[in-house]
């Protein structure tokens, strides 16, 4: 099955449930919410104390009593019930309201490129759980090509790389349709916990997570690469002591310990350009590869990537929320209709065999799955009002 830019429009609602943030927008209205997926629950009574930002500066300052948790890992919806609390708390009552009387709430959601039919169903069950009727999925890769203002409907490749917290995905783009992808599971987390465990090693000190991006910014100027400065101040905690002491460490060996994840970063996009036909390789030459996702924001990495690849790289204007603002943007119609499908040789639409006639908005947007047909099974596909679910907490 499969989602036409027609059906997104009858969406009300887009999310994007990432590892690190969460981001709601709402038709008409913007986007509303951009928090951190993050709620803080007392074990005792069971209660929701926090969630977003409050909850994520709880993390590591909680008594015994209060469990700091993360509802989606490694962009998939690991516990739905939570999820589904965290998500109302951060829609608040009156936006709630609001989209409870919409009497046939549809709404759009991202997911990972190629992601397992399984995930897929959690995340169209955490939203069929806060009233939702019909959820429609889009590769998050095509969402944030839209919303990134990549020509992604013209016959020319362009190349993206979403740089999440959980998950690198990298794409070549072409009428509309991804030709080739790759998913890699490293992303912003797994640089911070190289960085953490380079300092517990090689300088016994302990770095909570929090203070990985000061250093990151520490050694902003040129970022992480050679250029930058030498040397830098840190303060932490000695590993066996577990007294505050500050070390000075040499940048390079930073720049040596994020090699890894990076490197990870790097044979994905070697094997996209590989599988990529050559024309478009060529196209990309030119045009480059566009940074979107909150790592994208790392100090040094574009630069990193333009000496990997030798191709330009630019960074998105606001590259962590590009993947939901390209959905709202189709909810609202602003996109035009996106021909997609496997390009043929002659240039036109054809899935191995006849062309597609039908007309451009009609035509499929991404591959979808069994998720597709569960939330209609869940939620009927237009079942009266009356037995609407509702959102209660
Ligand atoms: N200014 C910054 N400098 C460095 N890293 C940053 C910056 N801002 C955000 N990040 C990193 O970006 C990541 C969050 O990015 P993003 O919001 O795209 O993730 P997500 O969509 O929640 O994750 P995923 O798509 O993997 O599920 C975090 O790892 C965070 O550390
Ligand atoms: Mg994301």
């Amino acid at each position: 099955m499969t989602v036409s830019l027609e059906q997104l429009r009858r969406c009300h609602v887009a999310v994007d449930l990432g590892a690190a943030r969460t981001r709601v927008f709402v038709k008409g209205a913007g986007l509303v919410v951009d928090e951190p997926s993050v709620a803080a629950v007392n074990t005792r009574s069971g209660a929701l104390i926090a969630v977003g930002a409050l909850a994520e500066k709880m993390t590591g300052r909680t008594p015994d009593y209060i469990r700091v948790v993360r509802p989606v890992s490694g962009g998939t919806v690991v516990d739905i019930e939570m999820a589904q609390r965290m998500l109302r708390h951060l829609l608040g009552d009156k936006l709630r309201r609001q989209l409870r009387r919409k009497p046939r709430l549809r709404a759009a959601a991202c997911t990972p490129h190629d992601s397992d039919p399984l995930a897929q169903r959690a995340a169209v069950e955490t939203l069929v759980g806060l009233g939702a009727r019909r959820v429609e999925l889009v590769d998050t890769l095509i969402a944030a090509a839209v919303g990134c203002g990549l020509p992604v409907e013209q016959p020319t490749a362009t190349m993206i790389l979403v740089c999440g917290a959980a998950t690198t995905q990298v794409a070549v783009l072409s009428l509309g349709s991804i030709v080739t992808a790759e998913r890699m599971p490293v992303g912003g987390d797994a640089i911070d916990h190289a960085v953490i465990q380079h300092l517990r090693h090689q300088h016994e000190l302990m770095l909570p997570s929090q203070s990985v991006r000061p250093l990151q910014v520490a050694l902003h100027g040129n970022g992480l690469t050679v250029q930058g400065p030498t040397y830098t101040e840190i303060h932490g905690r000695d590993v066996a002591t577990g007294l505050a002491r500050s070390v000075t460490i040499d940048t390079a060996a930073v720049r040596q310990a994020i090699q890894t994840p990076l490197t990870a970063v790097l044979d994905g996009i070697g094997k996209v350009l590989r599988d990529c036909p050559p024309d478009l390789v060529a196209d990309l030459a030119d045009r480059g590869i566009m940074m979107v996702g909150g790592s994208a924001l790392l100090p040094g990495l574009d630069q990193m990537l333009r000496e990997a690849t030798g191709m330009p790289v630019q960074i998105a204007e606001r590259p962590d929320v590009c993947a939901v603002l390209g959905l709202g943007a189709m909810l609202e119609g602003r996109v035009q209709p996106l021909a997609l499908g496997p390009i043929s040789v002659d240039g036109r639409i054809s899935v191995d065999g006849p062309v597609d006639d039908r007309p451009l908005s009609e035509r499929p947007l991404s591959a979808r799955s069994a998720a597709d047909d569960l939330a209609a099974d869940l939620a009927g596909d237009d079942p009266p009002a009356g037995e609407r679910p509702t959102a209660a907490e």
